[in-house]
């Protein structure tokens, strides 16, 4: 197949930023999205409907001029989340989710929940309101290997949250074992899974390919090459659990090439081209559009794009590094060929 059209794709789980990241980083994904899930770890983190309008208008400030894009909004749920603000929220047509952040996860979560049961009256009403729920399922806990984290969190949190609210939505973000792939459509259609690139695309070795690799760290860490490909299975299978969250997470270069790098893997420059790559070698193409264009939206509820995308199989090389005002991020497959390439929309 030398081209492939789809619907135009949906990404259900980018980080944009703020400032100038912000300003760099949201045209690579108007590129190539119609709509996506905004996640709200800024600093401070967006934990009210006022911020998360304010935010909302800094995202379309830098979309470029003629390109159709509709950021959807999360909530950062903290300890004191207020259930009534939050479901007005969402009424309001301001929060399309909610994201829970186990405290202490990832990037900006200090402010995230200690206590997921302390939380229960908020998600009761989240279950009513018919508004799901986004969790980073990793138990953080200093005796539970790094590895571990996601099986963990899944079984010792996950199953029983799933278990008291009958009701609620619930999105595994980011999974990267096999437990999490084989756990995510054990619960119907009120349970599903995105999948990033990276966690297709790699397992743990290429942290330390020749060297430590600190553009392939993020969180969840990359995992066995089992765990590697359950996910490329899970994502192939056409089966609607799953769907693109590319978990786009830039950081200045310097802050990821450091003694304490952060973790996050931008893949914003090439999330498709890296998505089809993957769904290319596992003979899968024509599953492709479930996973980009049609899950997601079934998902959330909002109709599918009404355009369609082309792409081509054509070499190209991505840039090193792509420009944040003075600074640069490096991005996934940076320097490297690039094996597709967007041809048009109509
Ligand atoms: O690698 C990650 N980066 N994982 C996350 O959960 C957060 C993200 C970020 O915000 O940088
Ligand atoms: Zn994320």
């Amino acid at each position: 197949m030398q081209l492939i059209t789809f619907r135009k794709p949906v990404d259900l789980h980018v980080h944009f930023r703020d400032g100038a990241v912000l300003e760099a980083v949201v045209p690579h994904t108007t590129r190539q999205f119609e709509r996506a899930i905004v996640m709200p770890n800024l600093t401070p983190p967006v934990t009210t409907a006022a911020l998360a309008a304010a935010y909302r208008e800094r995202i379309m400030a830098a979309v470029p001029a003629g390109a159709d894009f509709t950021p959807l909004m999360t909530c950062y749920l903290t300890d004191t989340t207020c259930a009534k603000d939050l479901i007005a929220g969402h009424r309001d047509g301001i929060f399309a989710a909610a994201k829970l952040y186990p405290a202490h996860a990832t990037t900006n979560s200090v402010h995230g929940v200690t206590s997921v049961e302390r939380l229960d009256p908020v998600l009761a009403a989240m279950a009513e309101a018919g508004m799901p729920l986004l969790i980073h399922g990793e138990l953080v806990h200093h005796d539970v290997d790094i590895f571990d984290r996601e099986a963990r969190f899944i079984d010792s949190v996950l199953a029983p949250l799933l278990d008291r609210h009958p009701d609620l939505r619930v999105v595994m973000e980011h999974i990267t074992t096999r437990q999490g792939a084989e756990f995510a459509r054990s619960h119907g259609d009120r349970l599903a899974a995105t999948i990033t690139p990276q966690h297709l695309l790699y397992d743990r070795n290429v942290l330390f390919s020749g060297g430590i690799r600190p553009h392939y760290y993020c969180l969840p860490i990359l995992k066995r090459r089992e765990h590697q490909l359950a996910l490329r299975a899970a994502a192939t299978s056409g089966l609607s659990n799953y769907f693109l969250g590319t978990d786009t997470a830039p950081h200045l270069r310097g802050l990821k090439e450091n003694a304490c790098g952060c973790a996050g893997v931008f893949s914003a420059p090439v999330a498709i081209e890296a998505y089809l790559k993957v769904f290319d070698e596992e003979g899968a193409l024509d599953r492709f559009e479930a996973f980009a264009s049609l899950n997601g939206p079934a998902f959330y509820g909002f109709a599918p794009s009404s355009k369609q995308v082309t792409y081509e199989r054509r070499n190209w090389q991505c840039p090193a590094v792509i420009a944040a005002g003075d600074e640069e991020i490096v991005p996934l497959f940076g320097g490297e060929t690039v094996h597709w390439a967007l041809q048009g929309q109509a």
